[in-house]
């Protein structure tokens, strides 16, 4: 963490918002510093009075009686209130006017014969058809308000159309990643009770398919042994992937739409009522399932697309995020806060070097682009393939560019502003979480003077704070805990099924204040630099995985009794997996062949286990783990040698093999 101290603080290159660029614009949403300071101080010192007015620029069936009652550490925003957030995406922009208007625009994968790709444009009346239908066909099934509804797809439009119904009859969603491997599907479906999936009979990705279906019919016959029954399997024909079909539980996407009708009236939802449910990793044991409610997200996501990304409705705008549906900036950020806004979300269903390294740039230069959204890991990986591949295309539609997920490396920010905008678009840099719902320290486009690094300014309503581990806050460049003080509209509500751990993990380390997990710095202009985790969570590609989860998936290989597992620095992928590996006696390898066949079959079984993206870059072998009397593993020890810094200065002195340190420096690189 030390190092990153210092790579920021010699960075002091300033980018001030373009008033001169400006002029391309209708208008900035946030126009200036000082607009953002007063309604910052307003949002922070009446946060009631200021997400009451905003919430009223959305539907609500019935108001609220009270904006906020707050105990910590629990939230209920717009108490009272009903509404519906499938209606304020989809039927409310058709009851005013704009039925005929493209809501989502969808470029598939492949590339045809005639040397293009399948381009889909859904206007909201098409979604309100097929959203209502799809809504009408999983009641027909059973499906109630309240239930959780399981959604293991691909990128296609029917994963919206999905998501949609779910909100719209009121029953939650629970979205797997399509790369997530079977058993990620077990332990979700288990954690939620859910009776229903839908699932596509596979998914393009990058040339190849991934068989969707076939995972979840594995996933299904293992629930069924440890006695959970899931009553439907709904699958979207994208692929045409001839899977098992089991008559009675398997159903046509495409058949249950021609069979519904298309009037289904909106479930009236109180503003607390769920959402959906999110699973993301922690520190400690399996995924948990991240609980969202109703009004506040709606609220939160709708407000932050809205200012965030400064989307303005008949500007000739085109939003592109390039995240999969999967994660909680599918949801939010191509979703739930675009669709409100009336600007149209674009969606790609596949890799961004498929079929070529410069297939993002030809979608912007084809569909004019105006926001691009994406991850440093991406943008890593687009300088690494060269600047020759942008240069082919004309990207001078992009106004506004963003970055999510993990830090970005002043190095990567400034390629992604020269190179890809032409040193004139804003680049918003988004800091936010799984469980904030939303964007919660972000630059505003028009109005943030931007720093290569730093997601610089909290949002509205967001009292941000560095501090020790008793609250104080820190003073300017000191680094310490990132924590939030007071509660905001899309604050998760809690983890699902475990209120425990919901208050350990967030409420616990801080008393009284919401805990990021996240260390980081504030400078003397008052902008946050996220210096990473400070739990044992790592930050892969800009995915979230839990060191603990990927020992125990090495656990459970039968040559392995003990396992480890560190963040190593990555050119790519910002942190690999490091991981340090006892075997059991008798699994040890004869020769340097046979260590490299076992180090592959460990990494195929956590690709079994979790999912690729979970595969450890590095694996080495030791005969023991470095532990402190007490037998904690050193685990800042194993960093330390994981990322090659060979003179290890750390204190060892507690350790209590000294043999196992001079072993494991021995122990071969994977
Ligand atoms: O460590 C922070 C990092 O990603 C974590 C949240 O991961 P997840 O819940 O998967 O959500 C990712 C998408 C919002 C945070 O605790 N992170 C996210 N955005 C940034 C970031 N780190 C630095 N800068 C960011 N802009």
């Amino acid at each position: 963490m030390s190092d990153s101290i210092e790579s920021v603080l010699q960075e002091n290159r300033r980018f001030p918002a373009p008033s001169a660029a400006a002029a391309r614009m209708a208008k900035w949403l946030v126009p200036s510093m000082s607009d953002y300071k007063r309604l910052h101080a307003r949002s922070i010192s009446d946060p009631e009075g200021f997400w009451g007015e905003v919430a009223k620029e959305l539907h609500w069936f019935k108001p609220w009686s009270k904006v906020l009652d707050w105990k910590v550490p629990d939230a209920k925003w717009f108490v009272g209130a009903t509404t519906n957030v499938c209606y304020n995406c989809v039927d409310r922009q058709v009851e005013q006017g704009h039925g005929d208007m493209v809501a989502i625009v969808w470029e598939g994968e492949p590339i045809g014969s005639g040397g293009r790709p399948d381009i889909r444009r859904l206007t909201y009346n098409d979604l309100k058809r097929d959203v209502s239908k799809f809504a009408n066909a999983l009641k027909a099934l059973g499906v109630k308000k309240g239930d959780i509804v399981t959604i293991y797809m691909g990128m296609v439009p029917e994963v919206a159309i999905a998501m949609l119904a779910c909100a719209r009859i009121g029953a939650a969603h629970s979205v797997i990643f399509g790369g997530f491997s079977t058993q990620a599907i077990v332990d979700r479906v288990l954690d939620a009770k859910s009776r229903t999936i839908i699932t596509c009979d596979g998914a393009y990705r990058r040339g190849s398919v991934v068989p969707l279906k076939e995972s979840v019919d594995a996933a299904v016959a293992q629930l069924a042994q440890a006695g959970h029954e899931v009553k439907n399997v709904i699958v979207h024909s994208r692929v045409g992937n001839q899977t098992a079909w089991h008559s009675g539980r398997d159903h046509s996407f495409k058949d249950l739409l021609l069979a519904s009708s298309d009037q289904c009236p909106c479930e009236h939802m109180d503003s607390e009522d769920m959402l959906f449910l999110l699973y993301t990793s922690g520190s400690t044991g399996k995924p948990k399932g991240i609980l969202h409610t109703t009004g506040g997200y709606m609220v939160h996501t709708y407000l932050t697309s809205k200012l965030t990304f400064n989307l303005i409705p008949d500007d000739n705008q085109l939003y592109w995020c390039t995240a999969d549906v999967g994660w909680v900036t599918g949801h939010s950020y191509i979703l739930y806060g675009i669709l409100p806004n009336r600007v149209p979300t674009l969606m790609y269903e596949g890799a961004p070097n498929a079929p070529k390294e410069d297939r993002f740039w030809d979608m912007i230069a084809r569909h004019k682009v105006t926001h691009f959204y994406t991850a440093p890991t991406a943008i890593r990986a687009f300088m690494k393939w060269g600047d020759e591949h942008p240069k082919k295309h004309d990207l001078s539609s992009l106004r506004v560019l963003g970055s999510v997920g993990e830090p970005i490396n002043p190095e990567a920010w400034m390629w992604y502003h020269e190179t890809i905008g032409s040193s004139r678009c804003p680049i918003v840099d988004t800091w936010w979480q799984t469980e904030t719902g939303g964007h919660m320290i972000t630059p505003l486009p028009g109005a943030t003077t931007t720093k290569p690094g730093s997601c610089t300014l909290p949002f509205f309503g967001v009292d941000a704070a560095i501090v020790d581990e008793s609250g104080n806050e820190q003073p300017h460049n000191t680094g310490g805990l990132l924590v939030v003080r007071k509660p905001w509209p899309g604050m998760l509500r809690g983890v699902y099924g475990d209120r425990e751990r919901f208050i350990q993990t967030y409420f616990t380390r801080v008393p009284g204040m919401y805990f990021t997990g996240d260390g980081a710095r504030r400078d003397a202009d008052g902008y946050f630099w996220i210096m990473g985790r400070v739990d044992d969570v790592i930050n892969v590609s800009g995915h979230r995985l839990g060191t603990m989860e990927v020992e125990s998936a090495l656990v459970s290989h039968d040559a392995v009794v003990e396992a480890a597992v560190v963040g190593m620095p990555h050119e790519i992928k910002g942190t690999g997996i490091a991981a340090f590996v006892t075997l059991a006696p008798g699994s040890e390898p004869a020769s340097p062949a046979d260590a490299d066949k076992l180090k592959n079959a460990l990494r195929e079984h956590v690709s079994k286990e979790i999912g690729a993206i979970a595969k450890p870059d590095q694996i080495r072998f030791t005969p023991a783990l470095p532990k402190t009397r007490s037998g904690k593993i050193m685990r800042r020890l194993l960093r330390a040698i994981a990322s090659g810094d060979a003179k290890i200065t750390q204190d060892t002195t507690t350790l209590e093999d000294y043999t196992v340190l001079a072993k494991l420096r021995e122990s071969e690189e994977a």
